[in-house]
């Protein structure tokens, strides 16, 4: 696991659009894994910059998102597909065919999962998995007790994310109960991952993930067990780590 720490949350997001930018300069068919989120907005502005100022090319990469409600609807303003449109897609030359973002709005949403797992292999499994972490350690959706071979199904939100994630909403009866989620195991099948945490609300559970016990507890700590983890933080959110 390399560790790398930057001074504040706009260099965090610079380092990390670099990041990914070297991905895509090396491989434009990239398959890219992305997150939602707060964490990763600056990492997508500084990629529509480099998209903007320097012609940066996503015209061959395929992403796929990690998760989304379930029940809202693609138009949504607080759905992941609409967060994802408004804070990088429709600033950048990603083909639409090429977008895959879970649908949490299907009528069976245990044979749309299936057909998610099967685009990802489809298209030759992900090479690059950019991961942000909740406050209780989920990676994803994928909530505390959430078992290291799952794979992306429905799961119940935890009372701590529900809350979390109620900033977002109107009020806290708005937020969804449950989401789709890829797996743990889908996520440790991507051949890197890109691990990104800013600020204090985070050090905690950051020192935990990467340095405490690989516990289904701490969804986030399977991680250690990856062959190829890059992780950003800030300076706030690495406080409590030891490495
Ligand atoms: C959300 C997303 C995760 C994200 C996490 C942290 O609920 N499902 O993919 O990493 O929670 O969010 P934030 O970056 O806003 O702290």
């Amino acid at each position: 696991m390399k560790v790398i720490i930057k001074k504040d949350y706009e260099e965090l997001s610079l380092e990390a659009a670099i990041f990914v930018k070297q991905k895509i300069l090396e491989k434009p068919n990239l398959v890219l894994g992305l997150a939602t989120g707060s964490t990763p907005l600056g990492t997508y502005q500084k990629l529509i910059e480099m998209h903007q100022k320097e012609g940066l090319d996503f015209s061959g990469i395929t992403t796929f998102n990690l998760d989304e409600y379930v029940g809202l609807a693609a138009s949504h303003p607080q759905s992941y597909h609409y967060y994802m449109w408004e804070n990088l897609f429709n600033h950048i030359n990603t083909k639409k065919e090429n977008v895959f973002i879970p649908k949490g709005a299907v009528k069976d949403l245990k044979e749309y999962c299936h057909f998610y797992e099967n685009q990802i292999k489809k298209r030759g499994g992900i090479d690059l998995q950019i991961l942000g972490i909740g406050r209780d350690g989920h990676i994803g959706f994928n909530e505390p007790g959430s078992a290291f071979n799952s794979r992306t199904r429905v799961i119940s939100l935890d009372p701590v994310t529900v809350q979390d994630n109620s900033r977002f909403f109107n009020s806290i009866s708005e937020v969804p109960r449950k989401a789709l989620t890829m797996g743990l195991a889908t996520i440790m099948e991507a051949r890197e991952i890109l691990f990104l945490a800013n600020g204090e609300h985070k050090a905690e559970i950051v020192a935990r993930a990467l340095e405490g016990s690989i516990t289904t507890k701490v969804p986030a700590s399977i991680l250690q067990k990856h062959p190829c983890v890059t992780v950003i933080l800030d300076q706030e959110a690495a406080m409590q780590i030891t490495i």
